[in-house]
C-alpha cells in the first residue's frame, strides 16, 4: 500500500514568524492524521526554526530547492542537501516548474540535484508538468515523459523507492483552474506506466505520485480517489494552516 503524502509548498511567501504561527497551528490542526504523511516546505531561512518547532510531532519538513551536490566550496548562494538534512528536514523538493521557467532549471540539473539529496539521505519530491500550450498541442505526455526521463536518469530501483514524483500541469498552478480528477489520473498513470518502463513494475507500483496545482479543500477527496493519486503538493492553500488541515484531514 502506498501511504499518502499531502506536502504543502510555502513558495516565497511567510516571514519567520508567521512561518512559526502557521507551523504551530498546524501541528495541532493535524495532530491526529496517521493516514497520510504531513509535509511543509517553508524558505531556507525558516528551515531549522519551523523542524525544531515540529520535532516529535507527525508533521516533515522539506526545502523548496537544493544545491546539485554535496562537496563544500565556493558555491555562493547555494545549499547543499546535506546542510538541509542537517537542520532537521527530510524532503526537498526539486524540479518546480517555477524553478524551470524562471530559474533556469534543467531535466540534467533536477537529475543532480535527486542524486545529491538521495545522497543526503533526504527524499526529493521531483515535479514534472507540462505547460498549457503543450498540452493543447497534445504534447502533455510526451512533455512529462521527457521531465521523467532526464530527471530520473542513473536512479537505480533502490533510489526509486526514495524519492516521490508531484506531477503539477503548469496551468493548473495558482490559476484555480484544477485539472479534473480524470485528467489527473490519466497523467498519473501514465507516469506510473513510463516509471514501470524505466525501472520494472515493482517499483512503478510503490511510488508515490502526487498532484498539484490548485487543490483545496473542496477537491482534494476526488482528487484523492483517483487509483494513481498518492496525495498532493499544495502552494496556495497550504499557507493557511486551517485550510491546509483540512486537506490533509480529508479522510476524517
Ligand atoms: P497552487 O496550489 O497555489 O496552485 O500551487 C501548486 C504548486 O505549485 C505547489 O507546488
Amino acid at each position: 500500500m502506498r501511504k499518502p503524502v499531502i506536502a504543502g509548498n510555502w513558495k516565497m511567501y511567510k516571514l519567520l514568524s508567521d512561518a512559526v504561527e502557521t507551523s504551530l497551528e498546524l501541528k495541532r490542526l493535524v495532530a491526529n492524521a496517521n493516514h497520510c504523511e504531513v509535509v511543509i516546505a517553508p524558505v531556507f531561512t525558516a528551515l531549522k526554526t519551523i523542524a525544531d518547532r515540529v520535532e516529535g510531532s507527525n508533521i516533515k519538513v522539506a526545502a523548496q530547492d537544493c544545491s546539485i551536490q554535496n562537496d563544500f566550496g565556493a558555491h555562493t548562494g547555494e545549499v547543499a542537501p546535506v546542510m538541509i538534512k542537517d537542520v532537521g528536514c527530510s524532503h526537498v523538493i526539486v524540479g518546480h516548474s517555477e524553478r524551470r521557467q524562471f530559474y533556469g532549471e534543467t531535466d540534467e540539473s533536477v537529475n543532480w540535484k535527486t542524486m545529491a539529496g538521495l545522497a543526503a539521505g533526504l527524499t526529493p519530491i521531483v515535479c514534472v508538468g507540462e505547460k498549457l500550450e503543450e498540452r493543447e498541442a497534445g504534447n502533455a505526455e510526451s512533455v512529462v515523459k521527457t521531465q521523467l526521463e532526464g530527471g530520473l536518469k542513473g536512479l537505480t530501483v533502490s533510489d526509486l523507492e526514495r524519492i516521490i514524483i508531484a506531477y503539477e500541469p503548469v496551468w493548473a498552478i495558482g490559476t484555480g483552474k484544477t485539472a479534473t480528477p480524470e485528467q489527473a489520473q490519466e497523467m498519473h498513470g501514465f507516469i506510473r506506466g513510463v516509471v514501470a518502463e524505466t525501472h520494472g513494475a515493482e517499483a512503478a507500483e510503490g511510488l508515490r505520485i502526487l498532484y498539484g496545482g490548485s487543490v483545496k479543500p473542496d477537491n482534494i477527496v476526488e482528487l484523492m480517489a483517483q487509483e494513481d493519486v498518492d496525495g498532493a503538493l499544495v502552494g496556495g492553500a497550504s499557507l493557511d494552516a486551517a485550510s491546509f488541515a483540512k486537506i490533509v484531514n480529508y479522510k476524517q
